[in-house]
């Protein structure tokens, strides 16, 4: 991959840092917008490493942050707030009219595997799963859900890519996480390592564009 400038949003969480890091290793510029710096505190002092402080909730700059970057990746997430506002939504309903007057075509943005995609239903296995030992996680499935009817109705000009993950722990890596179709329901909890490393391996996937797979080890 050629060097790129990420925007990334969710940099200090479980999948956002193990992205920061690969993404840096790899020799990308990342620009990410933060609530507290000091989360990043052992990835600085780096030059290709832009952070900016502030919330989703509330962004004046946000052009200036997008102007400039190749990919905007989003892993996101506040179980609270998202039980009471859609507060994801609300601001992918501001990134993206910001990505057309920047010209900022490429967008991937993490949901949950237990989320459902847009104009598709989920396999009973993971129905199930959403409306049992997940329901703790109704208002972040609900809000995700939201965001992938949004893009999915419109945004079609953007080339955006939702990845479903599984996630259960931040251990070593499992193995290689490979994109499925959307209707097969092939689907591993993984590490945030490996989703991590998925994100920064898929968002430059023409043929993910415009999907909502969810993810599994290969051999799985
Ligand atoms: N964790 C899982 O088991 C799991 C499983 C499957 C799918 N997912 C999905 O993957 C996505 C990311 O999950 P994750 O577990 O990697 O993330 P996470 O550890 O929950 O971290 C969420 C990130 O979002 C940031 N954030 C939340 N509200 C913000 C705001 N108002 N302004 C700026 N930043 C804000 C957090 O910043 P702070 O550090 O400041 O809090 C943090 O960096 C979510 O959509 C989630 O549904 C998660």
């Amino acid at each position: 991959m050629r060097p790129s400038t990420f925007l990334v949003f969710g940099a200090t969480g479980g999948t956002g840092r193990h992205f920061v890091s690969q993404a840096l290793e790899q020799g990308h510029t990342v620009r990410a917008l933060v609530r507290n710096p000091q989360k990043l505190a052992t990835y600085t002092p780096n030059p290709n490493l832009q952070i900016h402080t502030g919330s989703i909730t509330n962004i004046p700059n946000l052009d200036e942050l997008v102007h400039g970057s190749d990919c905007i990746v989003t892993m996101l997430g506040d179980a609270s707030a998202q039980t009471v506002s859609k507060v994801n939504t609300a601001f992918i309903k501001q990134l993206i009219p910001s990505m057309r007057r920047n010209n900022v075509t490429r967008l991937l943005y993490q949901a949950g595997g237990l989320s459902k995609p847009y104009n598709a239903s989920l396999p009973p296995y993971l129905w199930f799963l959403r409306h049992t030992v997940a329901l703790t996680y109704a208002g972040q499935h609900a809000d995700n859900e939201a965001v992938m009817e949004y893009l999915g109705k419109e945004a079609q000009d953007i080339e955006w890519i939702v990845h479903r993950a599984g996630i259960g722990s931040d251990g070593p890596s499992g193995g290689v996480l490979e994109r499925s179709a959307t209707s097969s329901g092939k689907y591993s909890v993984a590490t945030f390592r490996d989703c991590a490393e998925y994100n920064l391996r898929v968002v430059e996937e023409r043929e993910a564009v415009h999907t909502c797979c969810t993810s599994f080890y290969v051999g799985s």
